[in-house]
């Protein structure tokens, strides 16, 4: 009864406005995404990103009320996600998914996608091949291949020669080894070792030896942004590596600006390359910070999958103004081929043929900012990346 007043409501609120649709109705997103346990602040950037964007640009779409519906998937567990997926689609009756951290759990999304004529927009998974499971995903984050292409040159460009790659053993630290090599090699550069950890590991001591006898002037790792890529950060320095020279080569996620203070000193002058600073010195990235910082309750907690989330609303509320609130998967993803926007990151655009972002890639240097606490210092661009993950297949 509520629900059919409010719809009616909304009905002749946009008739009055001239407006489209002669009906209006709610639309559901679903978001999946890493709400409780150790990874709970990468999906509490989610949903600060999801909050910031609707607190900027309303919480309805051409008179169609917009609600989100949150799902916690904690770890990378490919069966729950999927469970909860069809549960949003099946019970829910959401109109779009959105959200997941891990690649797995994307992998096991996909393939439901064309059945439940649901679009799937992400918001951090970054392993390439993601974008070749299903043509109704489109994606907002960025892939390890596209962040790190461009520190292979820069690795040699500072005169290290031998680099020693450590990544987690999972697709998104796979293509970072990759690329990595690849472009490290190109420059003439030579890898001298790859090691790859399981996703779990938990003490990095012994990596770090063996960091010191390979005789690597340099590091490059990769690990998924969280408690993992603190204790690899940490363990760098404490083990005395930064202090022998050995340097650190990464993509942003190894010093995700929510790490930071608990990095402390420890963090000056690490040298990553990424998609998004916080600290990004633009107006529409200022008017970003100040909306999630308020969504998410303290700028000390804000770090990148919150621009990944706000971005993906964007593509999400085009798709619903594409098609007038009517499900049609395809229809909504063909919509936003080729979208270009000013993201907070820079300039944004979805790649027709892949349905991947394509991006500025910043090289950035951990200081101090003007109010003393370290932020990410972007010191040069790459920019309108590709992703080469994708290109390459
Ligand atoms: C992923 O699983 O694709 C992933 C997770 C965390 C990151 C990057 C990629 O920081």
């Amino acid at each position: 009864m509520r629900a059919s007043k409010r719809i009616l409501g909304a009905a002749i609120g946009a008739l009055l406005m001239g407006s489209v649709p002669a009906y209006a109705e709610t639309i559901k997103i679903g978001i999946i995404g890493p709400f409780s346990g150790p990874f709970a602040l990468q999906g509490k950037n989610f949903q600060a990103g999801v909050e910031a964007y609707m607190a900027l640009n309303g919480k309805s779409v051409k008179g169609n009320d917009i609600e989100v519906i949150y799902r916690d998937l904690p770890a990378a567990n490919p069966a729950q996600s999927r469970a909860l997926a069809q549960e949003l689609v099946v019970k829910e009756k959401v109109q779009y998914l959105g959200g997941v951290y891990f690649t797995p759990d994307a992998m096991a999304i996909t393939p439901l996608l064309a059945q439940a004529n649901t679009p799937l927009v992400i918001f951090n998974a970054a392993t390439s091949a993601i974008m070749n499971t299903s043509p109704l995903v489109v994606r907002t984050s960025f892939t390890t291949a596209q962040t790190t292409t461009p520190l292979g040159k820069v690795a040699v460009d500072e005169g290290v020669k031998k680099v020693i790659t450590i990544v987690s053993d999972y697709g998104p630290g796979v293509d970072a080894e990759n690329a990595f090599k690849k472009a490290f090699e190109a420059a003439g550069g030579q890898v001298v070792e790859s090691i790859r950890m399981p996703m779990n590991t938990t003490d990095f001591s012994p990596i770090m030896q063996r960091v010191r006898d390979s005789g690597a002037a340099g590091l490059f790792a990769f690990l998924p942004s969280g408690p993992p890529t603190l204790g690899f950060a940490k363990a760098y320095n404490e083990t005395g590596l930064k202090k022998a020279g050995i340097k650190f080569y990464a993509p942003g996620d190894l010093t995700q600006e929510s790490d930071l203070p608990a990095l402390g000193d420890a963090a000056d002058g690490l040298k990553t390359s990424f998609h998004y600073a916080v600290s990004h010195d633009s107006p529409e990235n200022k008017k970003f910070v100040e909306a999630a910082t308020k969504a998410i309750g303290s700028a000390d907690q804000l770090s990148f999958p919150s621009v990944g989330a706000y971005d993906g609303m964007h593509v999400i509320y085009k798709m619903i103004e594409a098609t007038g609130g009517k499900q049609d998967a395809q229809k909504a993803v063909d919509a936003v081929k080729g979208l270009a926007w000013t993201s907070p990151r820079g300039p944004a655009r979805i790649e027709p043929d892949t349905r991947h972002i394509t991006q500025n890639i910043y090289l950035r240097e951990v200081a101090k900012g003007a109010d003393g606490k370290s932020i990410n210092k972007e010191i040069q661009t790459f920019p309108n990346q590709k992703d080469p993950g994708l290109a390459t297949q």
